[in-house]
Formats: C-alpha cells, sequence, structure tokens
C-alpha cells in the first residue's frame, strides 16, 4: 500500500480497492449552515475486514466525515456509496443496519430508561424477538466490561460508563462496519484497554470493518491496518501506520505527534549513531529492533 496525495482538482477519487471496498465517499464536501467547512473534497474507503484509523487535529473533519458514513449528514457535493449502493441518492434507507456509529458524545447516543433497554433497542429493531435481544444486549455488555451497569439510568452514567454502553448498543447489532469516534477518550487504561482488545475481536472473530477517529496516535500504531492523516476537512495521506509513522514530515503537518513506539527507536538510533533502518510501530516490533540493534552495536 502507498502513501497517497489525491489531487484536489479532480472531481472523483478512484476506489482504494475495487474488490474489497464497503464504503467509498467520493470528493464530499458538507458545510455547516453557518458556513463552517465541515468536510471539503473528503475521499475515504472502508475495505473489507480492515480497522482504518482517522488521525487529525481538533476541528480538522473527522466527526463530520463520520456523521455521513450512517447518512446522518448528506453531502452538499460529492457522493458516499456504501455497499455499492449510493447513500446521496437515497437508495439505501436501512444504513443503520449496517454500519453502526459510536458517536463522540455519548449523550447523543443514549435515550432509554435503562442501560439494558438501550442496549436491546438495536436488536429489537433489527426483528429479534424480547429474549433473542435480551441475550445479545447481555452478551455485548459482558464484551465491553459493562454488564453491572444493565439496571442503571443512562443519564447518571459516568463520562466513561456512557461510552462503554454506546459501544455495547453498537455492537448488539452486529453490523457489517462499527465507526467509533474517540472511543477511549474518556475510559481509564483498564476499560481502554478492554475496548482496544473488543475493537479487535469485531475485525478477527465477527469480520467487521472498523473506523476509529483518535487523536491518540498510540492507539492508531497498535491497531491500524490504515492510517489516513486527516486535514482541513480531507484526507491527504494515507498508508499502513508504518508508511505514515516513519514519515514525521507527514505527521508535523497533520498537527500530531508521532507514536511512542516510533519516537523511542527513531531516538534510540539517533543517540547511537544507528540508521533506523527498521521501522517498528507495534511494541512487540520496537523491542525486536532495539534487541537486534543492541546486538548490532555490541559486535
Ligand atoms: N453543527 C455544526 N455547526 C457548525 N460548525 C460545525 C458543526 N459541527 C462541526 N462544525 C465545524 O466543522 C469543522 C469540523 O468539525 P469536526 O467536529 O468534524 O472536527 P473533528 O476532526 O471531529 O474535531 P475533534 O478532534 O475536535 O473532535 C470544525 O471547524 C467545526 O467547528
Ligand atoms: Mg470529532
Amino acid at each position: 500500500m502507498v502513501i497517497v496525495r489525491r489531487d484536489p482538482a479532480s472531481p472523483h477519487c478512484p476506489p482504494l480497492d475495487r474488490e474489497r471496498e464497503l464504503i467509498h465517499v467520493d470528493c464530499a464536501s458538507h458545510t455547516y449552515a453557518d458556513g463552517s467547512v465541515g468536510i471539503h473534497n473528503m475521499c475515504f474507503s472502508v475495505l473489507r475486514n480492515e480497522i482504518v484509523v482517522l488521525c487529525g487535529p481538533n476541528g480538522s473533519g473527522k466527526s463530520t466525515l463520520i456523521e455521513h458514513l450512517n447518512g446522518l449528514l448528506t453531502p452538499s457535493q460529492g457522493e458516499i456509496w456504501v455497499g455499492g449502493r449510493s447513500i446521496t441518492k437515497g437508495e439505501r434507507t436501512d444504513l443503520w443496519k449496517e454500519v453502526g456509529v459510536v458517536f463522540q458524545r455519548s449523550d447523543d447516543q443514549l435515550f432509554a430508561p435503562t442501560v439494558l433497554d438501550d442496549v436491546m433497542f438495536g436488536p429489537l429493531n433489527l426483528g429479534l424477538t424480547r429474549p433473542e435481544a435480551h441475550a445479545a444486549a447481555i452478551s455485548a455488555l459482558e464484551a465491553v466490561g459493562a454488564a453491572d451497569l444493565v439496571s442503571k439510568i443512562p443519564g447518571y452514567l459516568s463520562g466513561g460508563q456512557k461510552r462503554l454502553v454506546s459501544i455495547a448498543g453498537v455492537l448488539a447489532m452486529r453490523p457489517k462496519i462499527i465507526v467509533l469516534d474517540e472511543p477511549t477518550s474518556d475510559l481509564d487504561p483498564l476499560h481502554s484497554d478492554r475496548i482496544e482488545k473488543v475493537i479487535r475481536t469485531f475485525k478477527e472473530e465477527y469480520g467487521i470493518s472498523v473506523v476509529i477517529a483518535t487523536h491518540d496516535l498510540d492507539l492508531a500504531a497498535r491497531i491500524a491496518d490504515r492510517v489516513c492523516l486527516v486535514k482541513n476537512g480531507a484526507v491527504f495521506a494515507e498508508g499502513t501506520p508504518e508508511e505514515i509513522f516513519y514519515n514525521p514530515e507527514l505527521i508535523e503537518e497533520a498537527g500530531l505527534m508521532l507514536p511512542h513506539t516510533v519516537r523511542i527507536y527513531l531516538e534510540f538510533c539517533a543517540t547511537g549513531g544507528i540508521e533506523p533502518t527498521d521501522h517498528p510501530v507495534r511494541l512487540e516490533e520496537l523491542i525486536v529492533s532495539l534487541q537486534r540493534r543492541s546486538c548490532d552495536s555490541s559486535r
């Protein structure tokens, strides 16, 4: 996979991988009623069975893009395709079954009198019987580590608990694509880790594709198959974590900081006068590279 800088003058962006593409955002733009530009000439794809991470600074357009993926917002220009059908032309009315979104603000998501009712709502709407919906809800709450919240009133939950329940609500519906906007931003480290593991199981066990918007490049380094850098309402570069994170100019252009693993490795090489030829991104890769480099330099 190569880093792409699409020509901003081109009216269309070609599919990234025609065979595997589930979502195709073709040069979409959205301007809010007050004139603020949410996204502009946004080109973005979600492929089958991948975790794609949108990284960009505050106000770069990540949430606006996400709100287009389940039809909550429609683009003023450009087109969005889900499962080969255009949602912009109104060819889809059942998008919520296919694309589950966990919003940045959990208060936008939770509305039922109890946590159980909230998480059962989606499965019931999919046509499951009450016992089936109950089982799906309990299993989703257990998966995210929130089974103890089942009888609580959503409005009284803490920020992190609301986030866990929102994720369970989407998971219980088993959509083809799950989109999570800043999924770990208000979670403690243990729940963060749990959610990270749950996200991996979405892909590995259920074959669900996942889109995550985050500023947390450490999370992106650990979990992403593909990283998209967002700035001024558009993806301006994308590639594997290795391609993106070993390109410090791109990270600087995105207004972000390199993941810790990459910083440690580059610092280690710079101090030892070693050429950084490996490109470790995940912790286990970093350890292997450091061990190898230490052996090389002691010879
Ligand atoms: N409802 C709205 N009305 C007017 N402007 C909006 C609205 N929602 C977002 N915007 C503007 O659109 C731009 C993109 O915002 P968006 O929320 O998509 O960014 P983001 O990348 O998700 O940022 P963050 O990392 O802070 O969540 C910003 O300039 C923002 O002020
Ligand atoms: Mg946002």
